[in-house]
């Protein structure tokens, strides 16, 4: 068969599969949440012109040199650089993604099983008899409680290490296959009861007019710190998807449908949330809030919210799994390609760590919320050095790895393979991967860690 993997790796099977899988990374609560929000703060369309060029002269390029990483190689995120570089430090690049990963899930897990939580009051009708202060404290009591969050977030690591423990084609292939097309029924679907509302026009405005005058620094920063987080790059995610990728696909068009997958759900997800918000006078606040306290006011307020909100947080659920299933499956490919374990003992063990940092996470907002470092709780730390500092340092080395290290004919060669690189493309991405790409994320970098101000 064409493009068979030369070892006896797991691959995917079909080139939609590895679309739905990469894509599934990318959707997740960066963009149901984080995306509609930020823009929302940050100017709406002005912010989303940033984001955009940010996407497309930094994410696409650093998205296809992942996949180039992996494909080349056939290995986890951090033997990818042992075998192009061997002897070498650029593995620790890899050490970097894997540390990642074990943060962001050990997060993430908490919040979608605040998820799972609000699937179950939704069906219970859960909202239709409060206020709005009751519907806050819900969350709060929810989140600083002890036993129930815990819980939830161990029932989601189950079900990400149930699908991760069956492999490549018949465990994550397969889920993400059936989950994405559900995602963007179920998105569709309430974009367009929302857009039906009275009064949704205002929702429209506010994602969509431009308002220079709202893009900071800040604002043009937080744009590039989101597109990485969004799409999944900088720890190796699309490394190791990339390593399960035949030969004969084309990764130039793989990038590139995975971007814009990820790019119009951001935006479907604002048109389903704002005009809602807007319908009923409700004030776009911050971050969970937005999900997990303006909404359900929003649902109980408005006709057939029962309906809407059961499935509103079953695709935000479905959209966290097929993320936090490609997070694991990089501390998983890592754990038995670079230990010799089989995928199962690898995955109950990663399963089990990161659940269990999980558990630090989730009791950081309630009994463990006395324990700080630099101001921040242990779940606020995490999200903090993971999106703002291993996701842009990991991204930044990686441009630097294939712009000066891998090089241009190793990359043409490898894109070859399935597809097409024009010269004058080669040339473009080369420029970005080596000059662009390194330089920007340096500056962000710079900033967030205060030595570089704006203002
Ligand atoms: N892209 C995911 C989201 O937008 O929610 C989060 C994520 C997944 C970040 C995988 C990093 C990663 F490697």
């Amino acid at each position: 068969m064409a493009g068979l993997p030369s070892n006896n790796r797991d691959s995917f099977g079909s080139k939609f599969g590895v679309i739905a899988a990469a894509a599934g990374s990318a959707v997740g609560l960066g963009n149901i949440w984080k995306f509609p929000y930020i823009a929302g703060v940050y100017g709406g369309a002005a912010f989303l012109f940033v984001y955009l060029g940010f996407i497309l002269a930094i994410g696409i390029p650093i998205m296809l040199s992942e996949l180039i990483i992996g494909r080349s190689s056939r290995s986890n995120a951090f033997g990818a650089f042992k075998v192009l570089a061997p002897g070498t430090p650029w593995r620790f690049i890899g050490i970097l993604g894997v540390s990642a990963a074990f943060l962001i899930l050990s997060f993430y897990g908490v919040v979608a099983g605040w998820s799972l939580q609000y699937i179950m009051l939704s069906i219970q009708d859960g909202f239709s008899s409060k206020t709005p202060e009751e519907i806050a404290s819900l969350f709060s009591s929810l989140t600083e409680s002890t036993v129930r969050p815990v819980v939830l977030q161990l029932v989601f690591m189950l079900l990400t290490g149930a699908i991760v423990i069956v492999g490549i084609k018949k465990g994550i292939e397969k889920y993400t296959k059936i989950l994405m097309p559900l995602l963007v029924i179920i998105l569709i679907f309430l974009c367009v009861k929302s857009l039906t509302l009275d009064g949704a026009k205002a929702g429209l405005e506010f994602l969509f007019k431009p308002d220079f005058s709202k893009l900071s620094g800040d604002g043009i920063l937080s744009a590039l710190g989101h597109a990485f987080f969004t799409l999944s790059l900088g720890m190796g995610t699309l490394i190791t998807y990339g390593s399960y990728v035949q030969r004969d696909n084309n990764l130039l068009s793989t990038a590139f449908s995975v971007t814009i997958a990820d790019t119009v759900i951001a935006i479907l997800a604002g048109i389903a949330i704002f005009p809602a918000v807007f319908a009923f006078n409700i004030a776009p606040t911050e971050g969970p809030g937005l999900i997990f306290i303006t909404l359900p006011n929003v649902f109980h307020q408005m006709p057939g919210g029962f309906v809407f909100s059961i499935l509103f947080f079953i695709l935000l659920t479905v959209a966290a799994l097929t993320s936090s299933i490609s997070i694991l499956e990089v501390v998983v490919a890592y754990f038995k390609e670079e230990f010799q374990m089989n995928r199962k003992v690898a995955t109950v063990l990663a399963t089990v760590l990161v659940s269990m940092l999980g558990v630090l996470c989730s009791l950081s907002m309630g009994v463990l919320s006395p324990i700080t470092f630099f101001g921040l709780n242990i779940f606020d730390l995490m999200d903090w050095i993971s999106a703002n500092l291993l996701l842009p340092i990991g991204g930044m080395f990686i441009a630097i790895f294939i712009g000066w290290i891998f090089g241009r004919k190793k990359v043409q060669k490898e894109v070859s393979y399935g597809g097409h690189l024009s010269g004058v493309l080669l040339s473009v991405f080369m420029f970005l991967v080596k000059f662009i790409a390194p330089i920007a994320i340096a500056i962000v970098l710079l900033n967030k860690v205060g030595l570089l101000s704006f203002s």
